[in-house]
């Protein structure tokens, strides 16, 4: 029989052998499995992993269901646009799926430039790389960039790839309090001197919480201090600004006050891959040095070429961006009105509704699935402890009704939730299995 949802994830822990180098008795893999174990006690369906039948846009649909959908990056409903799939396929005649080989070695299609020039005009700066990944621009350049004398100071809710790289490069890393400029100058005040070099790294658009950094005192903090300065865009890119062209656009300053821009491809842009733009020197340095350029496929260029299109798109309708500020507005009011708690979110594509418990994050989120709302949860350690989450990614496709749904359901499902993880919280104290 066909599953109901796919769960490479919550196998149910097995007796096997353990070896002292392998992995099952790690930490990770023990707390990993007792929260297997205890949703599965709850009977809750692991709603990860699911497999959508089509594009997953404003709806989707999973097992032949058609879904409300919240867990898309395609804020600006512009992936499987009829230009996009028209030349992707002619792209695909020509030149294949595949690049074969590293652009060092294995040399170029004219798509790769194409893109790279237009990233670097969109940010009126020198020139631009784009990497196979997104995860993989961050750490390959920060890891590249930066040495032991160097150091890092990062947002305490920097993503992931950003922190892997200050990892990877071995500079000391600085992690302020999420959004707090002064703790930042203060770590600045007393760590600067004693480092070569410095950066400040944060992102434009804080994917966990939705809210935008200070970035002109962030600016100001790095012409004071002499730090180099790296601002993700993952998730500002076509979501910030009047015509999406992120975070500069949003506060108005010139795009030289930044060193590095990164974004993503994966979201507005419709595709894959990451992508850094600045000084013509910068982008030379990383283009012969930054491993995961020089030591990974070049990326296929019917990706490059959707990119590409999607920008035009982008650029072409601005109507995406406001309809996608507007509905984000929208569900902010109306889940404030209803009680909710959004956190910091300030009404820009994503909206977290902060629920504290990780199980009850997990609950509410296949109340939701069983309802035909697809939204998915977050919980620790991706977010500290007790700040677990259903995170809301908004498209300019969805609708008022849409958000009415989704959040008159959460309001009716999220007491449930909590009150099913209170039982079983007495049970187990009780002993009761
Ligand atoms: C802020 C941020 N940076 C980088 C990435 C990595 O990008 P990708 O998923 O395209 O590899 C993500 C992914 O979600 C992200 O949210």
């Amino acid at each position: 029989m066909k599953k109901k949802y796919s769960c490479q994830a919550a196998v149910a822990p097995t007796d096997q052998p353990e070896h002292v180098s392998g992995f099952n008795r790690t930490r990770s893999k023990l707390s990993f499995d007792r929260l297997v174990e205890m949703g599965a006690k709850m009977g809750m369906i692991n709603p990860l992993f699911a497999c959508h039948e089509r594009a997953a846009k404003a709806t989707t649909q999973v097992n032949g269901q058609e879904y409300l959908n919240f867990s898309t990056y395609d804020y600006l409903d512009i992936n499987a646009h009829p230009e996009i799939t028209a030349l992707v396929a002619e792209t695909a005649r020509l030149f294949g799926t595949s690049s074969g080989a590293s652009r060092l070695v294995g040399g170029e299609r004219p798509q790769h430039r194409a893109l790279e020039e237009a990233l670097a005009d969109l940010y009126e700066v020198e020139d631009c790389i784009i990497y196979v990944s997104g995860h993989a621009a961050n750490v390959s350049t920060l890891g590249f960039l930066f040495s032991a004398r160097d150091a890092i100071f990062h947002d305490g809710l920097a993503h992931n790839s950003l922190i892997q790289g200050a990892r990877l490069s071995g500079a000391a890393r600085y992690s302020y309090a999420h959004n707090d400029c002064d703790a930042l100058e203060g770590m600045l005040k007393a760590r600067r001197a004693a480092h070569k070099r410095a950066a400040i790294v944060t992102e434009g658009l804080f994917s966990m919480d939705g809210n935008i950094p200070d970035l002109p005192r962030i600016i100001e903090l790095k012409k004071k201090y002499d730090c180099m300065l790296m601002v993700d865009e993952a998730h500002s890119l076509g979501v910030l600004g009047k015509s999406g062209r992120g975070v500069r656009e949003y506060y108005g300053f010139p795009s030289t006050d930044v060193d590095m821009w990164m974004s993503t491809l994966s979201k507005v842009l419709c595709g894959c891959g990451g992508f850094i733009t600045g000084s013509r020197e910068l982008v030379e340095f990383l283009k012969y040095g930054s491993p995961g350029f020089v030591f990974s496929v070049g990326m296929p260029p019917v990706i490059a070429a959707a990119c590409r299109k999607a920008l035009e798109i982008m650029l072409r309708e601005p109507a995406r961006v406001h309809r996608l500020q507007r509905i984000t507005r929208f569900f902010l009011e109306y889940a404030k009105s209803k009680g909710l708690d959004t956190g910091a979110a300030q009404g820009y594509a994503i909206v977290p509704v902060l629920v504290g418990d990780s199980m009850v994050a997990g609950f509410l989120s296949t109340a939701l699935f069983k309802r035909g709302t697809y939204v998915m949860p977050v919980t620790f350690p991706a977010v500290k402890e007790g700040t677990a989450r259903l995170r809301f990614f908004l498209s300019a496709a969805h609708t008022e009704e849409h958000v009415r749904q989704a959040l008159d359901a959460v309001v009716e499902e999220l007491p449930k939730a909590h009150a099913i993880v209170e039982q079983y919280q007495r049970d187990h104290q009780n002993g009761q299995q």
